[in-house]
């Protein structure tokens, strides 16, 4: 009950509980009477069909007993389970510790089974059709969902088909990345720009990637990302992967190529703050999936870049 700040709902719900089975007990006892003497027997005074009276008998002896074996075993459940709020039962069980007793024991039986490939680099593993066929479903159980069942990204997500990598393709920068996470962080650079020094450098950014831009804003941008960006982005926009911070000279777009989708960039950031809208980022998958499964996965990755088709990726 330690998500609750008082103590409140934990008694509300000890109370409701042993009341109610108490109350029930009450009840059943109340109506076990026999009302009147042998023979005289009471009718509730309702009558069907001219003649048929209903009598008011206590329930049948049996029947009374299956609802007091209930309130037994309803009162023994709650000193043995959590079912009061407060009190957490004599046998120690919580969800969280079933879960977790399952996990392990799913770990024991198919731990090995995934650690085995451990022994084994990356292309080793991706070049097995087995172990690829395991990493594509760890793939999709755990990655699909932001990366795309294809591993082709979307806005803010990146493709993991191709050979353009924020933080590195190579089997143990990819490795990293799933392991630890990713957080690359665009600050919002629009205060500091201004309005006219922000159009200046989206038109920049646009001749980079020999997009349709304007010469002149785009002149006066360069001095503006030697100053601002080059630090990260490189002094040619080439892209560090060392920050995550993506080459700006291809047509490939983590949020967008657009003048539009730039001066947003670049006017509000992009980072790892998952409270606002459109950010997003890379959550790290230790402690999640285990070491072995982390190095199938990885090696599925690795090699869908090597093959974009998905097909047996070549032998290095
Ligand atoms: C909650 C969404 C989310 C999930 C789940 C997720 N990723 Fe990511 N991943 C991202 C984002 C966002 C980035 C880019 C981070 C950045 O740019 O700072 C990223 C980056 C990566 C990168 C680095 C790409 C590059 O270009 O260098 C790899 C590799 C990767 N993810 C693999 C995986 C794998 C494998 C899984 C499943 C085990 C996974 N991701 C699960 C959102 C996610
Ligand atoms: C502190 C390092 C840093 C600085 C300074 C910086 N950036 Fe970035 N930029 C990044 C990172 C990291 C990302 C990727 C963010 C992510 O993955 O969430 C990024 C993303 C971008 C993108 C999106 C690229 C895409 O593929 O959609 C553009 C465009 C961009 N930056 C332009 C600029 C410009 C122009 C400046 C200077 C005015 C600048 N950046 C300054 C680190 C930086």
């Amino acid at each position: 009950m330690s998500d609750f700040v008082s103590s409140f709902w934990g008694l509300a719900i000890l109370v409701v509980s042993v009341v109610s089975v108490i109350a029930c007990a009450v009840l059943l006892k109340s109506q076990s009477v026999v009302r009147k003497a042998e023979g005289l027997v009471e009718t509730t005074g309702h009558l069907w069909d001219e003649d048929l009276s209903e009598y008011n008998n206590p329930l049948p002896r049996w029947w009374a007993s299956m609802f007091y074996i209930t309130i037994v075993f309803g009162l023994a459940y709650l000193v043995l389970y959590p079912g009061t709020g407060l009190f957490g039962g004599v046998f120690g069980w919580t969800q969280t510790g079933e879960y977790e007793r399952e996990r392990a024991a799913a770990e024991a039986v198919y731990g090995p089974l995934y650690d085995r490939y451990l022994k084994q680099d990356l292309p080793t593993v991706a070049a097995d059709a087995q172990a690829r066929g395991m990493g594509l479903r760890i793939f999709l159980n755990n990655c699909a969902q932001c990366h795309g069942s294809d591993a082709g990204g979307a806005k803010g997500f990146p493709n993991l088909r191709d050979a353009d990598w924020l933080y590195g393709g190579e089997p143990e920068q990819i490795k990293t990345s799933i392991t630890d996470g990713r957080d690359g962080v665009m600050p919002p650079l629009g205060p500091a720009l201004g309005e006219e020094g922000v159009k200046n450098v989206v038109q920049f950014v646009r001749s980079l990637s020999g997009q349709k831009h304007d010469a002149k804003a785009a002149a006066a941008g360069k001095e503006i990302f030697a100053t601002f960006c080059a630090a990260c982005h490189g002094p040619d926009g080439a892209g560090m992967q060392a920050l995550g911070a993506p080459k700006l000279t291809d047509q490939i777009w983590l949020f967008g190529g657009s003048e539009q989708a730039i001066a947003e960039t670049i006017m509000k950031g992009r980072g790892g703050n998952a409270l606002v809208p459109g950010q997003t980022r890379m959550p790290a998958h230790k402690g999640l999936l285990s070491e072995g499964k982390i190095h199938l996965v990885a090696a599925y990755v690795w090699g869908l870049s090597q093959d974009p088709t998905g097909g047996v990726p070549k032998a290095q």
